[in-house]
């Protein structure tokens, strides 16, 4: 059988009638500049990009070359394709639209440009988030409003993970599939249709660390997972961290279970860490597409109404029946 590359892939959703040609090119695009990245990612201490660019962003974070650099790859092979209006991105205070001096589209790109980059200087997995929207109609000259439209209106989600191997998932809503960098010919090659989330799960991922600032729920709620089968959940529950959001939501896309950052008292404006434009509402579309279940652990993510580009919100997302568990304790609390 001959293999399907992302390219085909891509040109058969056109003709099926799934996605236009503008998405296709767009999907395209990001997968190019998700192939550089992960080149200068595999460089290493070799390439020169490892540690700190002496700058921070607009979360308060301090940024690594990579994420610079990563960003600046993705802004740059999306500027000139005529398939954009704007981007927006985690490295960026604000949106930046297409230049004038080239023809600009319909849709709206979300990245997070580098994902998990507390990993870089340890060679651990890191990856790019993206999200595509549509532009308003009748925007000429989009702004951060432009972008404040729920997860449900999210035309396409994907991922990049530089791991072992390059894998990108990819959603256009219609199954989440995978492809698999072949560095040979420079090819994503799908390697993986509708991948499926097993709907239960004796493995979750949370940085326990925080535990003393979680709310009772939480609490209550990972007790109940730690006391294992002698407890209320009458079985015992692995767990893995590996604090790159793409690697652990890889792992659940590839063998099932629970993703977990909750809100902590740390933080008194009930936020919670990651992003919901670059993190929560792509990894929410994947997870939706591939049968798994995404909250706050209140509500469904994808249904949240953004009010500001850089919001942050609880993630809860994975196996189902397990995201309805944890759910089901934040509830029955309210
Ligand atoms: P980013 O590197 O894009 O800023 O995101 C980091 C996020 C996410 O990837 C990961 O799940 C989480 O931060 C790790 O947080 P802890 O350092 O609290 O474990
Ligand atoms: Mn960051
Ligand atoms: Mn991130
Ligand atoms: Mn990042």
């Amino acid at each position: 059988m001959s293999r399907t590359s992302l390219t085909r892939y891509l040109i058969e959703e056109q003709h099926a009638g799934r996605i236009n040609a503008d998405l296709r090119q767009l999907i395209a695009v990001v997968g190019r500049a998700c192939t550089n990245i992960s080149i200068a990612v595999s460089k290493g201490a070799l390439g020169g990009v490892l540690g700190d660019a002496g700058t921070g962003n607009v979360q308060g974070e301090a940024q690594k070359k990579l994420d610079v650099i990563s960003n600046e790859i993705l802004l740059e092979a999306n500027a000139w394709g005529g398939h954009l209006a704007a981007c927006a991105s985690e490295e960026m205070d604000h949106c930046q639209p297409v230049p004038d001096t080239y023809p600009r589209g319909d849709f709206l790109l979300l990245f997070d440009p580098l994902d998990g980059s507390s990993n870089i200087d340890v060679n651990v997995s890191v990856g790019t988030i993206f999200s595509v929207l549509r532009s308003p109609a009748g925007t000429e000259q989009p702004t951060d409003e432009s972008f404040l439209q729920p997860g449900t209106a999210q035309i396409a989600a994907g991922y990049c993970i530089y791991g072992p191997s390059t894998q990108m998932v990819l959603t256009t809503g219609h199954g989440t599939h995978s492809f698999t960098l072949d560095r040979e010919t420079g090819e994503f090659v799908l390697t993986q249709r509708d991948m499926r989330i097993p709907e239960d799960t004796q493995e979750f991922a949370i940085n326990m660390s925080n535990q003393r600032h979680w709310e009772a729920p939480m609490q209550g709620y990972v007790q109940d997972l730690l006391a294992g089968k002698e407890g209320a959940r009458g079985k015992n529950f692995n767990m893995r961290w590996i604090a790159s959001m793409v690697a652990d939501v890889h792992r659940i896309l590839t063998r099932g279970g629970i993703f977990i950052y909750p809100w902590d008292k740390k933080d008194p404006s009930k936020a919670g860490k990651l992003r919901l434009m670059y993190e929560a509402n792509p990894m929410g579309l994947l997870v939706e597409q591939a049968g798994g279940a995404a909250t706050t652990g209140r509500e469904r993510i994808l249904d949240i109404q953004p009010d500001h580009l850089h919001q942050r919100v609880p993630v809860f997302l994975g196996s189902r029946n397990e995201v309805a568990e944890a759910t089901r304790y934040h509830r029955e609390h309210d």
